[in-house]
């Protein structure tokens, strides 16, 4: 079995009601595509774009979840509730998230299990900072938030992982493809020698992912698809994004 290709988007804090108008010419791209193809719209967006979508092509997806599965948790949101309205997917340790809300590899870990546990895909992000690659640890940054985020009972089933430089994000700057290609060989490695199905887990990679580089970045060994932010809340980008992986 070789990993499962799949194109996210994580539109972060970004989006209204209105935005759902994208989510037709998504089903579409989606569609005819042979890969995944998963939207993370704000939470309150979940159910109403899982709604629309309905059985469709195109997968939905949460941003974040708490380790809990229920209780006192005032503003959080369990897994089994994104579950309960439709998600599929929920994206975790987002270095947004890692930064925002002081989130470890150990709370990344318990929210995966969390997410397993509700039946839901985790998308587990890592990530060096500029000063982390600048100083030249980034592999080992690497390997210690992969070894710390991916909780016992991770499968390929049930966890994504995705490499998303920090200094990346949001930038217009990515990583040349040999910097990338050296991360991903390490996880696939890591992931291998860990889990049975190691070899199997899908690897994205993400930051400043646009149309003009999509395809130079999916033809990269171990890059099986991407998670992308500005360029996943137009359909009109995003689906040449989910072409040139379906091309790959
Ligand atoms: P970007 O964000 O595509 O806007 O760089 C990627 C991400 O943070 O997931």
């Amino acid at each position: 079995m070789a990993p499962r290709k799949l194109a996210a988007g994580n539109w972060k804090m970004n989006g209204d009601l209105a935005s759902l108008d994208q989510v037709d010419a998504l089903v579409t791209a989606a569609a005819g595509a042979g890969c995944d193809v998963l939207i993370c719209p704000p939470a309150l967006l979940v159910y109403a774009m899982a709604t629309r979508v309905g059985t469709g092509e195109l997968l939905v997806g949460g941003q974040d979840c708490h380790a809990k599965a229920s209780g006192a948790h005032t503003g959080d949101i369990a897994a089994a509730q994104l579950r309960d309205v439709g998600a599929t997917h929920v994206i975790l340790g987002h270095s947004e998230r890692r930064a925002d809300h002081a989130e470890t590899d150990a709370i990344v870990a318990a929210k995966a299990e969390a997410a397993h546990a509700a039946g839901l895909v985790a998308i587990i992000c890592l990530g060096e900072t500029e000063a982390e690659r600048d100083a030249g640890s980034t592999l080992d940054v690497i390997a210690a938030q992969l070894a710390g985020s991916v909780p016992e009972g991770a499968t390929a089933a049930n966890t994504v992982i995705a490499y998303e430089p920090v200094w990346a994000i949001g930038t217009g700057r990515t990583p040349t493809v040999d910097q990338i290609a050296e991360v991903h060989a390490l996880l696939r490695d890591h992931l291998a020698a860990r889990l049975d199905d190691g070899a199997d887990v899908a690897l994205l990679y993400g930051g400043s992912v646009k149309p003009g580089n999509a395809a130079e970045i999916f033809a990269i060994p171990h890059v099986d698809g991407a998670l992308v932010g500005g360029a996943s809340l137009k359909a009109g980008d995003f689906a040449p994004i989910i072409a040139a992986l379906d091309a790959a």
